[in-house]
């Protein structure tokens, strides 16, 4: 039996990992459902919620603006994630194989009044966490695609989620994105998600013959993003900078769909490969954090390591 720890089991199947950045522009939502595709087509059943207003992981997979209730309605109460997730079997969408989605749209933006005049007494950060409940189990991997500003639906997945993806490009302001997303993490780990990891940090868009910007990324986060036994959590695995990406998202795909021969799919499969094995082994905490709270999050780690295989 598992036991529960503020609405979440010990030890869970359904492995929900929020991926964010407090900045725009710096690779989450490309990573997101890159990471999903890559999963995905090693036979894992995937699920992305995007929760950005600005629908990035919606438009990236291909379904047109508005055209399914998704996470508004799931956040609000007003559907379950069941009766509004997207699949391949939906008519007009072409998803990558594996991944399902719970679409944003414009409304998401309203969710704070909404949530206040259904019910003065629901907590609004923690409105994805029975949603989630009702997941568990039914998916490998869901992951949450957060918004740059801390909106009640990106708040909410800090409080919701088990695992942290940093995501950051060469970009003057991605470093910054990065540590407030870090000191965002820790006011989650310290209320109410004690359990709360970060699972690494993706550098997209790193160039062949790196530049000075790519460069200074890379060592800030070997530097500053380590972990309390000393490795970097900067996963090492890198994604190169490449045309394949934009002209994929302006077609509402993957680069599995249009290019899954080129370099970059390769380079999103073996950084799916190495997250399988950091969530195998156990995750030593990444510093400055609070310190774990208990050994019960621990043997969760192991459980799900064997059960991922
Ligand atoms: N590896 C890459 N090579 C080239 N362009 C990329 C790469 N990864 C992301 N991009 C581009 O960078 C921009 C921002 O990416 P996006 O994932 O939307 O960021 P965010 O979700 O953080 O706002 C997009 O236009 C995207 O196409
Ligand atoms: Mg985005």
């Amino acid at each position: 039996m598992s036991q529960e720890t503020g609405g979440r089991p010990a030890t869970p199947k359904t492995c929900v990992i929020a991926v964010g950045n407090q900045k725009g522009g710096v690779g989450k939502t490309t990573t997101t459902v890159h990471i999903a595709a890559a999963l995905g087509e090693m036979g894992r059943k995937v699920l992305v919620i995007d929760l950005d207003m600005n629908q990035g992981a919606t438009r990236h997979l291909g379904i047109p603006s508005e055209s399914f209730l998704g996470a508004y309605e799931v956040l609000t109460g007003e559907e379950q994630p069941e009766d509004v997730i997207v699949t391949e079997e939906d008519d007009g969408v072409d998803l990558p194989k594996g991944v399902h989605l719970v679409a944003a749209r414009r409304n998401l933006e309203k969710v704070d009044k909404a949530l206040l005049s259904i019910n003065k007494f629901v907590i609004s950060q923690d409105v994805l966490l029975k949603p989630l409940q009702s997941l568990e189990g039914k998916y490998d991997y869901i992951f949450l695609d957060t918004a740059p500003n801390a909106t009640t639906p990106t708040i909410a997945a800090y409080k919701a989620a088990k695992y942290f993806i940093l995501a950051a490009m060469p970009d003057p302001f991605a470093v910054a994105g990065l540590n407030d997303a870090l000191t965002d993490i820790q006011g989650a780990q310290q209320n109410g998600n004690p359990g709360l990891r970060v699972l690494g940090v993706v550098l997209s868009g790193i160039d062949g013959r790196r530049t000075r910007l790519a460069n200074t990324l890379i060592q800030y986060v070997e530097k500053q993003f380590a972990t309390s036994d000393g490795k970097s959590a900067k996963f090492e695995n890198t994604i190169s900078r490449s045309t394949v990406i934009p002209e994929a998202q302006k077609d509402g795909k993957t680069i599995f769909q249009t290019a899954p021969n080129h370099k970059l799919a390769d380079q999103y499969r073996a950084l799916a490969r190495e997250i399988e094995a950091r969530l195998g082994r156990g995750l030593p905490q990444v510093l400055p954090a609070a310190e774990p709270t208990s050994r019960q999050a621990d043997e969760g780690l192991a459980e799900e390591a064997v059960a991922n295989g």
